[in-house]
């Protein structure tokens, strides 16, 4: 059986530099609900023809996941032994103008989808081979942040899952989670001008660079951080030390 890494949000900014990054030296399971941009994204990665494109929408087929991957893993002949979530939703408004449906959306998206595939990877065919896993967070998490509630909520949830997971999961898997702070991809590029301001002031290194981010997971994902479990890890140009 072939071992995999799988990186959700694989389409667009964070998460499509990863698996360019990555595509030289591991065999890829790419992630997201637009095939159009997955198959672009691939085009531009080394060995396009070692990776293979899960295409699944997080938010409306929550009750798919755990079938759609194991099937996929089954199809292939593959395992997961490193999984990365990007995927991830953003909506800033103030909390009295959210509705269910909207909720639904970004907690499907950034929290219960990592649910659905970690019991899909801890599946008896697969578990032996998961070894690690890194979650993308956010700042926000921790921090305050005027009109980004429920995203803030949904990645302190996910935030907890990597205190609990790790000790249930320990020795065998390391799980943690990174908290970006203000990082130039296309979520970010569609923030009101006010709030891209606000944290440019912040920041006293200034905005990241998705490659910042990815040097972070290449790290989490080596050796080298073989004696770290359950950490919640900010790198944020220092608007933490607010
Ligand atoms: N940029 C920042 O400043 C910042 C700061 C803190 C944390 N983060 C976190 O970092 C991660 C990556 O963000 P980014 O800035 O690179 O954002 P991005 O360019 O908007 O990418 C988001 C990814 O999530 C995927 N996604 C969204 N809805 C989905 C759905 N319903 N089903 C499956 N996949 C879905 C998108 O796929 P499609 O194209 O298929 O929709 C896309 O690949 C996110 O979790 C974000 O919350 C970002």
């Amino acid at each position: 059986m072939e071992r995999f890494t799988l990186i959700t949000g694989a389409s667009s900014g964070m998460g499509a530099l990863c698996a360019k990054h990555f595509s030289g030296s591991h065999r890829l399971i790419m992630a997201s609900e637009n095939l159009e941009m997955l198959q672009d994204v691939l085009k531009e990665c080394d060995h396009p023809e070692n990776h293979i494109l899960w295409h699944c929408n997080f938010a409306t087929e929550r009750e798919n996941i755990v079938q759609s991957l194991t099937d996929l893993l089954k199809q292939h002949d593959a395992v997961v032994d490193q999984y990365v979530h990007f995927a991830g939703l953003t909506k800033l408004l103030p909390l009295k103008t959210f509705s269910i449906p909207n909720i639904d959306l970004i907690f499907n998206v950034n929290f219960f989808s990592i649910l659905e595939i970690m019991k899909a990877l801890l599946k008896k065919s697969n578990a032996k081979a998961l070894s690690n896993v890194v979650l993308i967070s956010a700042l926000v998490s921790e921090r305050g942040n005027v009109g980004n509630s429920i995203y803030a909520a949904s990645k302190g949830a996910m935030n907890s899952l990597v205190y609990t997971l790790a000790r249930e999961l320990a020795p065998k898997i390391r799980i943690n989670a990174l908290l970006p702070g203000a990082i130039e991809t296309p979520m970010s590029k569609n923030l009101d001008a006010d709030y891209i301001a606000e944290m440019t002031k912040d920041t006293p290194l200034g905005w990241g660079q998705p490659q910042d981010v990815i040097n972070y997971v290449e790290f989490l994902l080596s050796d080298k951080a073989k004696w770290i479990t359950g950490q919640t890890l900010f790198v944020d140009g220092g608007r933490s030390t607010k």
